[in-house]
């Protein structure tokens, strides 16, 4: 296996520590836990949870409509995200891979020597995934089919029935699904159902980092039919056994304050949209499809701009990080997220607009 760079964590690595404004995180916000209060009281230590911590897997089940045994704790939905491509990946095998696409879910789908296929999500189509572009891609052939709901980088969401419509297609050619829904948990209302519990040839992937703002806790799960789930149980018995009991137990607490962080997110989005919508209303250079749930934006550069020019002057100049197109497979374009506290975020756009200005 040639394990290449994976370009957008490099990125971020490099550069981290010259953030004062951060328009690079797509979720809320990080919590504390003295915010959240966590109590982790006695925990044993030398106790291996070789199923998971049992209040986290009764929550996730809950929370999720999932089978408690149809569930898996990772490292994060990057680690779960990998299990799901080695389970079903092998060289040659053709995976549809949406675009613009989170390019390290393209980095691991290609590292087990796939042939990608990109569906095209249109700004022009508010980034909607095409149903009929999908069926009359997917073939007998077709290995897996890759989506994230809400999209990573538009934030464009799908409903119940283009999920069903996406599952049909790939019980039709008997393909495998891998859902991130990383994001999933912004779509406060109507929420489609987890696509691992519409299709037994799905695997769902979601974790702490985004709508939780605890993505440094590295706790994520993994989805999915009891039996695919044993596999990947018996596949990660090779590199990790099980997640950390901490990280497990603050989940669960945290998982156990569901309510506060809807709260939280409703708030934040309330406040953040309309300063965003105000700012980028001013923009001559900018244009973008305003999604209705998450907190980011894809932005496409009007003027003639190079992203990754803009998103250097922006560290080294100013300080601040959005996300680059080149991420995202379209150089064009930015992501943001809006997500910060308010200061920050209106230093982030103030000093993105003297950027633009200055490069335009
Ligand atoms: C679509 C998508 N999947 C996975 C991840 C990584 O999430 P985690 O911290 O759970 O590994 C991200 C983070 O940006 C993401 O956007």
């Amino acid at each position: 296996m040639d394990f290449g760079t994976v370009q957008y964590i490099d990125w971020f690595r490099e550069n981290w520590r010259k953030i004062a404004y951060d328009m690079g995180t797509s979720g809320v916000h990080g919590v504390t836990n003295k915010q959240l209060g966590i109590e982790m009281g006695e925990l044993n230590l030398g106790k291996t949870l070789f199923f998971g911590h049992d209040e986290l897997i009764e929550l996730i089940s809950e929370i999720y409509g999932v089978e408690k045994n149809g569930i898996l704790i990772t490292s994060g939905s990057t680690y779960a995200n990998y299990l799901i491509c080695a389970l079903h990946l092998s060289p040659g095998d053709e995976v549809i891979v949406e675009h613009p696409v989170y390019t390290p879910l393209l980095d691991v789908v290609k590292l087990f020597g796939t042939k990608v296929r990109f569906i095209e999500r249109r700004f022009e189509n508010d980034y909607r995934l095409d149903i009929d572009e999908l069926s009359s891609m997917t073939t007998k052939d077709t290995r897996m089919i890759v989506i994230t709901n809400l999209h990573n980088p538009s934030g464009a969401f799908m409903d119940a029935g283009t999920l069903k419509a996406v599952a049909d297609i790939a019980e039709d050619s008997h393909t495998h699904v891998l859902s991130d829904e990383v994001y999933r948990d912004f779509i406060l209302d109507d929420a489609p159902p987890v696509m691992s519990s519409i299709s037994p040839l799905a695997l769902s992937t979601c974790s702490l980092s985004k709508f939780y703002g605890s993505g440094a806790l590295r706790i994520g799960w993994l989805m999915g039919d009891s039996k695919l789930i044993k596999r990947a149980r018996r596949m990660n018995d090779y590199l990790a056994v099980t997640a950390s009991c901490a990280g497990e137990t603050y989940a669960a607490q945290i998982l156990a304050k569901r309510d506060w962080f809807v709260d939280r997110v409703r708030e934040i989005s309330a406040r953040n949209y309309p300063l965003v919508k105000q700012w980028l209303d001013k923009r001559g250079d900018l244009e973008a499809v305003m999604p209705r749930y998450g907190l980011i934006v894809y932005l496409r550069i009007i003027k003639n701009i190079d992203s990754m020019k803009l998103a250097e002057t922006l560290l080294t100049k100013y300080h601040t990080i959005l996300s680059p197109g080149r991420f995202f497979g379209e150089e064009d374009h930015f992501r943001i997220g809006i997500g910060g506290e308010k200061d920050n975020l209106m230093g982030a756009f103030e000093n993105l607009g003297t950027a633009l200005d200055e490069l335009g």
